[in-house]
């Protein structure tokens, strides 16, 4: 079955599957939103079943983002940010985030979903002129998503690039660390890698993903600790590290569970 969404051009239609449940949507379920359809509350009641704590992985995500874009915007003058996998969030969209903190950044949304394109297209209505950009392209091709970045920001001066729940879905190990090499190698020095994934740490967890895997939804990878460090690898990782999310710089509104299998970083290009 499929549903339509306005698309990405005015008057186009978007067929969006709904035979299989899609990560931005049971996402966006887990965060309480509505952006979503039968088959994706159905598979997110059957993960939040065997794995409670997708739920608080998914919100420890955003807050960590949240954080992050702060610190770059306010304590390392960033201006432009790329937010790939950019999903369905439910209260603050990255372009709030980051605009809250310097009212003139530039915001570039990557995706490859198409509930997600007319999702954000609509937000881009709201937002002032240039502000922000939505890229419809795949991260299994970061040379499309760069080529189409250099159109709408400066890439002779700082980007932080945000990679939150999404490596995973690239499933080949080698391929997913070329992924965020492909996308950082055309920036600036300067900028940031802002990376947020999930462990293979937790065995109810692995158990949760390999069900949710075989429902045909595009899968997702729980991966090593020494992994996610890897995406690191030759950046200057920021305090306080590679780290549980809520341990990142934690706030007073801070999820506190730090033993989430979780790992994320914030990391400058030299
Ligand atoms: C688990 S959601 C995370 C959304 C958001 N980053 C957050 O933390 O709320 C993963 C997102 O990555 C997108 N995605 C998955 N595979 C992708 C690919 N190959 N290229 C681009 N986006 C992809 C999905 O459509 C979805 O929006």
């Amino acid at each position: 079955m499929t549903n339509t969404a306005e698309g990405p051009e005015q008057g186009a239609e978007v067929k969006i599957n709904t035979d299989v449940p899609q990560s931005a949507r049971i996402w966006n379920y887990w965060l309480g939103g509505t952006d979503n359809y039968e088959v994706d509350r159905v598979a997110g009641d059957e993960y939040v079943a065997l794995y409670p704590g997708i739920v608080e992985i998914a919100r420890e995500g955003r807050y960590f983002m949240d954080r992050a874009i702060r610190h770059l915007a306010l304590e390392r003058g960033i201006r432009q940010f790329m937010d790939c996998g950019t999903g369905l969030p439910t209260v603050d969209n990255t372009h709030e985030m980051a605009q809250r903190a310097a009212p003139g950044a530039r915001v570039v949304y990557v995706d490859n979903d198409p509930l997600v394109l007319a999702h954000a297209r609509a937000l881009m209505t709201g937002t002032p002129a240039g502000g922000t950009a939505y890229i419809g392209a795949d991260l299994h091709d970061p040379k499309s998503i760069m080529d189409g970045a250099s159109e709408v920001l400066d890439l002779s001066q700082p980007v932080g690039l945000m990679l939150i729940a999404v490596m995973g879905h690239i499933v080949d190990p080698d391929e997913a660390l070329g992924v965020v090499r492909g996308l950082m190698e055309p920036l600036a020095s300067g900028s940031y890698l802002v990376l947020h994934d999930s462990t293979d740490a937790n065995e109810a967890f692995n158990a949760a993903q390999r069900a949710y895997d075989a429902t045909g939804a595009i899968p997702f990878r729980l991966r090593s600790p020494e992994f996610i460090r890897g995406y690191f690898d030759d950046l200057e990782i920021e305090e306080p590290g590679i780290v549980t999310g809520g341990a990142w710089r934690p706030e007073v509104d801070s999820i506190d569970v730090e033993d989430l299998p979780t790992l994320c970083g914030v990391a400058r290009k030299p």
